[in-house]
């Protein structure tokens, strides 16, 4: 836990929040952690995950059922369950909250819902972040609320020096884990023994990952969010691509590999040409840009790609223009990157709230926003040999499919690092901690 640095980020959370709960007439807000829910008949539950607003103020994960109270003058109050329980092991409150909260903890949750109710008789008009406890209060959300909420999703892609340490946390974390995929792929391991070498150098247990790894070899590799882990290897490997993440202080990082079983033949040579396509591209970042452009100059990209390895038999301009490019890279170049991997507010253009619909021919873009400073982003360009995008063109003569035929085995190529936006233009998080592994840092 970098504390100094957390109570410098929590007087700006302060600061910013009473800033706009001001200007939306509210005197108060209340943010709730969210509680889980069973499966249908059971007493068993889905891997938690608390409300992102929440866990900006409080990361502890471990929270279900807390609430945080903010007003324009008070300490704020941490409303903090801990059941007398002899199922679950209950937290208690994180010590780094002592400082910045006046911390409640309540064994019985009615109890804090009683605590809760007095304060909101107490405040005029409060502001509902979050869901309360399904056994709690019953809120309606008003209009300058969902505004609220919308404002704040737009101010999580701006880091606090508390958020971007959490993330190059998450980070090195990340890149010990994908160091010892790749020792596993090199030993010719299994999908699901790649995934534990994964899980056990980045000391994470599944529950807590920021999302389920994936871990594709071979045309696995051509389903983007590849689920499954193979027990046995294929008896014969082309290819493997990994996008597996870690968290740190519940900040997440969100990283991809490919890598050619053999290591020096035409596949490596494409993964090699997405890997420049990609580190071009985070050269570009500059701030004042539109993320928009850099996918739409990766898009260029990727078309030419395709040209020199001959698996087009059209210029890459009119494989743009067609949009037949889509077919080999049809998710966007990337997403906002913080509490959760797809962060919220990537879509919210401006200090108001506004949020513009998805593109219409890239509607998978999660970021639409120009590029400012203290962003934390991932660029993931790749290409991939899908089935049923292909069939779509299936006969085009723009397409060398004799040449496309033999690359079906490969499955794809994704590239993923995560940036950060420093006022002094883009650092790779990911690529600085590979180097400090391979450094012996
Ligand atoms: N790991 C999911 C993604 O890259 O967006
Ligand atoms: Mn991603
Ligand atoms: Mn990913």
């Amino acid at each position: 836990m970098h504390l100094d640095a957390y109570l410098v980020h929590i007087d700006y959370l302060t600061a910013e929040w009473r800033q706009l709960m001001s200007e939306n007439g509210f005197d108060a807000a209340v943010v709730y952690a969210g509680e889980n829910q069973t499966y249908y008949g059971d007493d068993q539950e889905p891997p938690f995950h608390a409300y992102g607003h929440f866990l900006r103020w409080v990361p502890e994960n471990d929270c279900e059922h807390a609430v945080l109270t903010v007003n324009l003058v008070d300490k704020p109050v941490l409303l903090w369950y801990a059941p007398s329980d002899y199922w679950y092991l209950p937290s208690e409150a994180p010590e780094f909250c002592n400082e910045s909260f006046m911390v409640q903890t309540f064994a019985d949750l009615s109890e804090l819902q009683r605590t809760l109710r007095v304060f909101l008789r107490s405040q005029a008009n409060v502001a509902h972040i979050g869901k309360p406890s399904s056994s709690g209060e019953q809120i309606r959300q008003t209009e300058s609320n969902q505004k609220l909420v919308r404002q704040l999703d737009y101010r999580r892609a701006f880091k606090t020096e508390f958020e971007l340490r959490c993330t190059e946390d998450a980070t090195n974390r990340g890149v010990s884990g994908h160091h010892a995929a790749a020792r596993a792929f090199a030993n010719g391991e299994s999908e699901y023994q790649i995934h534990l070498a994964f899980l056990h150098a980045s000391s994470q247990h599944e529950a807590e990952l920021p999302y389920p790894s994936i871990v594709a070899m071979n045309t696995h590799a051509a389903t983007l969010h590849y689920q499954k882990y193979d027990r046995k290897p294929a008896s014969e490997i082309y290819s493997l691509l990994i996008d597996a993440g870690a968290k740190a202080h519940c900040y997440h990082s969100d990283i991809t590999r490919t890598y050619a079983a053999k290591g020096n033949d035409e596949f490596a040579g494409l993964i090699g040409d997405v890997d420049q396509a990609q580190q071009a591209t985070i050269e570009e970042i500059a701030v004042g840009k539109s993320y928009l452009d850099l996918h739409e100059v990766v898009n260029q990209k990727i078309a030419e790609i395709l040209t020199n390895h001959q698996f087009l038999n059209c210029s890459a301009s009119a494989a743009y223009e067609s949009e037949l490019v889509d077919a080999f890279f049809p998710h966007g170049l990337g997403h906002l990157l913080g509490l959760q991997t797809h962060d919220v507010g990537g879509r919210i253009v401006g200090e108001n709230g506004h949020e513009v619909p998805p593109h219409n021919r890239y509607e998978s873009l999660r970021l639409m926003r120009v590029i400012e400073a203290n962003m934390v982003f991932t660029i993931e360009p790749g290409i991939y040999f899908i089935p049923s995008l292909l069939a779509k063109w299936q006969g085009h003569p723009d397409v060398n499919w004799g040449k496309v035929d033999q690359f079906m085995k490969y499955g794809g190529v994704r590239v993923e690092d995560n940036v950060f936006v420093s006022p002094a233009g883009p650092i790779n998080l990911t690529r600085r901690a590979f180097s400090a592994v391979s450094a012996g840092v």
